[in-house]
């Protein structure tokens, strides 16, 4: 039986289990997907301990995407550039990290805006500078867009992560003080929140997109509540919208294929499953 996990601490809320569980169990697989709450001073010894404790892999989520990062054998490109590791798995004797926000992310704008989606996109704007905010530009980096601005509250933020993933990129990677989003916001056919501003018991994220491109999109990734405050806001510009629930089932995706060796989807049904969960009425 091959077994995988989510380790993190506290870990209680993931919902990680849920979405592994389900595949588990519509592909009529033997494994198991178990949460696993580790300190911070553990973790170490948990990355170096997994493999004798029968795991094939796993999931690492906060506090430990970092010290992940740190303590792997082999990264892969995308853990590099985004300098955090959610994804572990053993191969050939060594401990691979993976950060599959960025495949993730990029998986659900494809699936939402459809193949072919940057054609309308010279210019995107990210706002936010954690480490979600590094997937999504680690991710557009990717497509043939022309520039993207990185806006955060903290600006030296901002700079530090346009100074890291600027090197090897042709897309022009800029920075924006938050105060001034109102003169990027008329440019950007592209807008992704990536801060913490919308979710339940968060201030809103009020930006006016009375200004933007026709057609513009703008994706959230927060997904409690599933419509956040800046997605109404866009619908009502008739701006086409990308929620935050497909980021977390996609990034789900690249993992179970390394433990338990089939590739699953990302179906309504799995989506119906999460979303009765946010909502309470599972
Ligand atoms: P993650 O790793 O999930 O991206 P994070 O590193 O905690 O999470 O980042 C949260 C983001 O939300 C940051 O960009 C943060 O801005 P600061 O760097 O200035 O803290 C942003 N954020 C949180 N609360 C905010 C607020 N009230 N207004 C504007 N931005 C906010």
């Amino acid at each position: 039986m091959a077994k995988a996990f989510i380790v993190g601490h506290p870990i209680k809320h993931s919902r990680s289990p849920l979405i592994h569980g389900h595949w588990l169990k519509a592909y009529g697989l033997d494994g198991s997907y178990e949460r696993i709450d580790v300190e911070p001073v553990n973790f170490g010894e948990f990355l170096r301990s997994f493999r004798s404790r029968g795991f094939a892999g796993g999931n690492v989520t906060l506090p430990h995407k970092e010290a992940a990062f740190a303590g792997v054998d082999r990264r892969t490109a995308q853990a590099q550039r985004v300098g955090a590791v959610n994804t572990l798995w053993a191969e050939d004797g060594l401990i691979w990290g993976d950060n599959t926000d960025v495949t993730g992310f990029m998986a659900h704008l494809d699936a939402s805006l459809g193949t072919g989606w940057e054609q309308d996109v010279d210019t995107a704007l990210v706002l936010g500078a954690g480490g979600a905010a590094r997937a999504v530009v680690a991710g557009l980096q990717d497509r043939p867009i022309k520039r993207i601005f990185v806006a955060n509250r903290t600006g030296s933020k901002a700079e530090d992560l346009a100074r890291d993933l600027r090197p090897g990129s042709p897309v022009g990677l800029e920075t924006s003080a938050w105060e001034a989003l109102g003169r990027v916001i008329p440019h950007a056919q592209l807008i992704v929140n990536t801060t913490s501003l919308g979710m339940a018991g968060q201030p809103s994220l009020t930006l006016d997109l009375s200004r933007s491109p026709r057609r513009a999109a703008v994706a959230d990734i927060v997904y409690v509540p599933l419509k956040t405050p800046l997605l109404a806001a866009a619908a009502a510009q008739d701006l086409r919208t990308v929620d935050g629930l497909g980021m977390l089932l996609h990034q789900a995706v690249p993992g179970f294929r390394r433990w338990f060796g089939v590739t699953p989807e990302v179906t309504p049904g799995l989506r119906a499953l999460i979303l009765a969960d946010i909502e309470g009425t599972r």
